[in-house]
């Protein structure tokens, strides 16, 4: 039987995974700072990004796919768990390499629901949820078997004397002072400090690729999850992409995570599991406007980084199955939230006793379905209970209840975007028909428009309904930081930071 009628006989006789002849393998590729107009298969003409665009052209590519906020931390702890930061407790902002807090160890990640199943799971690249005292919020401790990486942004650390492209060109901007210089971390282990950004792609690679043949050859199923530290400023690349781009260092970044698509698909296709794995790309939040013509583009969308525009929070978001999900686009609406909720249905893995934000999306995967899910909403870098959503998207009409511009997402012409355009609160609130209007420049106006005007009513009630059942975490960025926590591969040197270099 081929692959396609199997699955349909699968979805007529049962449930998805009780079907599968074994454990679907799961891949995710989660981009920094990556646009909505990055990639070349989503319009951008300079991009060199084939694998990708062979990955979008035989899976499906999303056109109307959203993290759960403008920055990093936040939206990797709610792809990891499904849930809205809020819950979780990681925001305002992101954590630092001192910061005393983390993901919450009592959240449960997809790792976490995975492994009682017999899963192997591996973390590798930027972490960002966490070191906290003794490591205790790296990969290992929410897991992951093993991890290799960064276990935060590359920018938070002294940059300004490191080689970010060969032979030895010095990465652009003085990045973070007065903290280490970044280090790469093995499982607990400080690797390397400073980090070698001209190997960093390859050891990544490398790592990825091994521990997909490891558990291939093992028979064991397995979850790949790759958060990358391209496309992120500062950029750099190995030799392979270094200068291959016609797009400059930002291009030549993202060719090389490229490259690492390329390379995991191969490895999926020669260890003969290529047809049991389900491979997932998006990015964590939109592109950082301000590095100009050294950052990403968010296409047509409406600013970047920062900002609950959808130039902040809306990806593009690749899903691909070979023989199980047909090649199209989807505008279905769908989040990184739903991620969670679908790899535990195709797994058979148990929810946890939480509330979840997230939706199943297979339907949407396999059955060219509807999104489960209704509305999106839309947190700033910085969420209070005061205050609550800035922004509710519901079908075609996003409401935004209030705006602010972030620096960013300074530099562009748009006047909303950069951190000088300070908070606004809007009664009515600003409307947007973003079919109609993906860019959010028509604000419609609810004069003579009672449809519209019902819409906006059915926000209301969602939003309340919604805040209803948002009980904030304690915040752990909060927390503060503690110079002592920073990763320092040499725990008794003198002077600090500048000591920690091994
Ligand atoms: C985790 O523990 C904190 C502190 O006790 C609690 O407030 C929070 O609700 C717990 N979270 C989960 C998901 O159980
Ligand atoms: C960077 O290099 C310059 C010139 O080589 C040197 O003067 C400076 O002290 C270095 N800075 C750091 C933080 O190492
Ligand atoms: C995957 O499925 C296709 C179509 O059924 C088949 O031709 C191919 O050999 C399979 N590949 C592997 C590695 O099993």
């Amino acid at each position: 039987l081929h692959s396609a009628q199997l699955l349909i006989t699968c979805l007529l006789l049962c449930t998805f995974s009780s079907c599968l002849s074994s454990k679907p393998n799961f891949v995710i590729f989660f981009a920094d700072d990556l646009g909505f107009g990055d990639l070349s298969c989503y319009g951008h003409p300079t991009s060199l990004t084939p694998n990708l665009d062979l990955l979008a052209a035989k899976g499906l590519r999303f056109t109307d796919f959203y993290s759960t906020s403008p920055v990093c931390s936040p939206s990797r702890a709610s792809l990891l768990t499904g849930r809205y930061q809020t819950r979780s407790g990681v925001y305002p902002g992101v954590f630092y390499p001192g910061s005393i807090g983390g993901l919450p160890l009592n959240e449960t990640t997809i790792a976490e629901v995975l492994k009682p199943l017999g899963y192997a799971t591996a973390a590798v690249g930027k972490w960002h949820l966490g070191i906290g005292s003794n490591g205790m919020f790296l990969p290992t401790k929410q897991g992951f078997d093993e991890y290799l990486g960064v276990p935060y942004s590359h920018d938070q650390g002294p940059c300004h004397n490191l080689t970010c492209f060969p032979p030895d060109v010095k990465c652009y901007g003085v990045c973070d002072v007065g903290v280490v210089t970044v280090p790469l971390i093995h499982n607990e282990n400080i690797k390397q400090q400073p980090v070698n950004f001209l190997e960093l792609e390859k050891a990544y690679s490398d790592f990825a690729t091994r521990f997909i043949t490891t558990s291939a050859k093992n028979k064991q199923p397995f979850f790949l999850y790759y958060p990358a530290h391209h496309t992120h400023y500062p950029q750099y690349a190995g030799s392979d992409a270094a200068g291959r781009s016609l797009r400059g260092p930002f291009g030549d970044a993202l060719l090389e995570l490229d490259n690492t698509v390329g390379n995991v698909m191969a490895t999926l296709q020669k260890t003969g599991v290529i047809n049991n794995t389900l491979v997932l790309f998006t990015s964590d939040n939109g592109p950082e406007l301000m590095r100009m013509s050294r950052g990403g583009n968010s296409g047509l969308l409406k600013c970047g980084k920062g900002t609950t525009y959808d130039g902040g929070m809306r990806e593009p978001a690749i899903a691909y199955w070979q023989g199980f999900i047909e090649p199209g686009v989807t505008h279905e609406m769908a989040s990184t939230l739903d991620i969670f909720p679908t790899i535990a249905s195709l797994a058979g893995a148990k929810l946890p006793p939480v509330m979840l934000d997230g939706f199943d999306m297979t339907d949407i995967l396999f059955k060219q379905g509807k999104s489960k899910r209704e509305a999106m909403m839309f947190y700033p870098i910085d969420p209070n209970e005061k205050y609550g959503l800035f922004a509710v998207r519901l079908g075609k009409f996003k409401a935004h209840f209030y705006t602010q511009g972030a620096s960013h997402s300074a530099s562009t012409p748009d006047h909303d975007c950069p951190g000088s355009a300070s908070f606004v609160g809007h009664d009515p609130p600003l409307m947007f028909n973003l079919e109609a209007d993906p860019s959010e420049r028509y604000p419609i106006s609810l004069k003579d428009r009672p449809d519209v005007q019902a819409v906006l009513e059915q926000i209301r009630t969602i939003k309340a309904q919604f805040e209803a059942t948002m009980v904030f975490g304690e915040s752990q960025i909060s927390k503060g930081s503690n110079p002592n926590l920073e990763p320092c591969c040499n725990p008794d040197c003198s002077p600090k930071p500048s000591c920690c270099h091994c």
